[in-house]
């Protein structure tokens, strides 16, 4: 049993015991994200881009808003040719974050095709109060201008209602997960306990769900892993991603004809369920740094997990998506015109070179092989006639 860091705070404590004194880390992940008094996002206290705890794509600059925007619109373009209908088409974002992405977007309209925002309804589906407070005040003067911007939950949009593009991204790397532990030749959940003596958390091992072991045992079938790895050694721990599969699912009930992107930090299944990778990939940030332990300030850090590969594209395809392709970030952005926007700011920018640069900086940053370029963008697919074939500039 590892004991935790004493910073746990009262609310945290005060939850656990009245869950009977043992949660699992997915209830624990939950509450330090999601609890919308205290949690990280539930609160607000999020913070994003390059002076808060961690960056995003769209927190950076609108530069990665702006090329999303054109395959958005290329999408946008063919659904409307495809449907012939007069029906508003509509762009959904999961999860926005500080709204920077959904800003990005509306000022590529206002920009390059002012005459799209007539026909598109833009809706923000974001369950942390929190979040939907920040994104408010972002998206202020778009809402002023009177912009049909909305904020819904899934459950509020009617089933297989949803004509346009639905975008994700970081979002499932935000969603709880379990934590599985390799312990006396056995899998184990890891939990969270409160030290009788010294009521510190700690760390403690729970039994697996049928339900997990069900999960867990049809991925080993479909996708040829193990899980543990043989000859993983005590302590070997990974993350079961629980929520991945409810989530495609209520999406795609949602869909009569459109495209899902989802991008995120992404791990293919024989790296992420190795030898190598005995600790998972649950990584905490607070001011730009990463904190290892993933107990830390509970409340105060974000908590993040890469998804894998081969179960998110398998689970979309058990549910009846297309799957149109897997691309990285880099590629995908270099295909949408990045090195051509380079090129425009030094021209744009010749007077303010201060400017110039730290979008430069930021541009490269969504290339980086070692960073967010290697991020991957999964692009899936519901249409009624399965036999529609969609171009995505994106994927070469
Ligand atoms: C890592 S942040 C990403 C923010 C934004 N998409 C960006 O890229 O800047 C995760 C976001 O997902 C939201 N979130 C968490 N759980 C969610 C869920 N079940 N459905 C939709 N959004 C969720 C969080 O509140 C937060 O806004």
């Amino acid at each position: 049993m590892n004991s935790l860091p004493a910073n746990n705070p009262e609310w945290l404590i005060k939850k656990i015991k009245k869950m009977g004194g043992t949660i699992s880390f997915y209830d624990y992940m939950n509450f330090v994200l999601n609890d919308q008094n205290d949690g990280y996002y539930g609160s607000g206290k999020a913070n994003l881009g390059s002076r808060g705890d961690y960056v995003t794509s769209p927190s950076m600059s609108d530069d990665f808003a702006f090329l999303l925007s054109k395959q958005i619109d290329e999408w946008l373009i063919q659904i409307k040719n495809i449907l012939s209908i007069d029906e508003k088409l509509s762009v959904l974002e999961f999860g926005a974050g500080d709204g920077s992405l959904m800003s990005g977007i509306l000022q590529y309209y206002i920009v390059n095709n002012k005459q799209i925002l007539k026909n598109v309804s833009f809706i923000i589906v974001e369950p942390n109060k929190g979040m939907i407070r920040k994104q408010k005040q972002k998206l202020e003067k778009y809402l002023q201008l009177g912009f049909d911007i909305v904020w819904r939950s899934l459950d509020e949009l009617g089933d297989r209602s949803f004509n346009g593009v639905i975008l994700a991204n970081e979002v499932l790397d935000a969603l709880p997960v379990e934590r599985i532990i390799n312990s006396k030749g056995k899998l184990y959940r890891q939990g969270v306990s409160i030290d009788k003596d010294s009521g510190r958390l700690i760390s403690k091992e729970i039994a697996m769900t049928n339900e997990l072991k069900k999960s867990i045992a049809i991925a080993q079938e479909n996708l040829n892993i193990t899980i543990p790895p043989k000859d993983a050694p005590e302590g070997w721990t990974t993350e079961w991603h629980t929520d991945n599969k409810n989530w495609l699912k209520g999406v795609y009930k949602k869909i009569n004809n459109g495209i899902l992107l989802v991008i995120d930090y992404a791990k293919e299944a024989k790296r992420y369920y190795s030898l190598s990778n005995n600790n998972g990939t649950l990584i905490s940030y607070k001011n730009q740094k990463i904190i290892e332990n993933v107990f830390e300030s509970p409340g105060n850090c974000d908590l993040t997990s890469h998804v894998c590969v081969e179960i998110l594209i398998n689970d979309s395809k058990t549910l009846g998506f297309e799957t149109i392709g897997v691309v990285k970030q880099g590629e995908a952005l270099l295909s949408l015109g990045l090195a051509e926007r380079l090129f425009e700011i030094k021209n744009e920018l010749k007077n303010d070179i201060s400017k110039a640069l730290s979008r430069r900086e930021a541009l490269l940053r969504l290339v980086d092989p070692i960073c967010l370029g290697d991020f991957k963008w999964f692009i899936f697919s519901k249409f009624k006639n399965k036999k529609i074939k969609i171009n995505s500039s994106c994927i070469r």
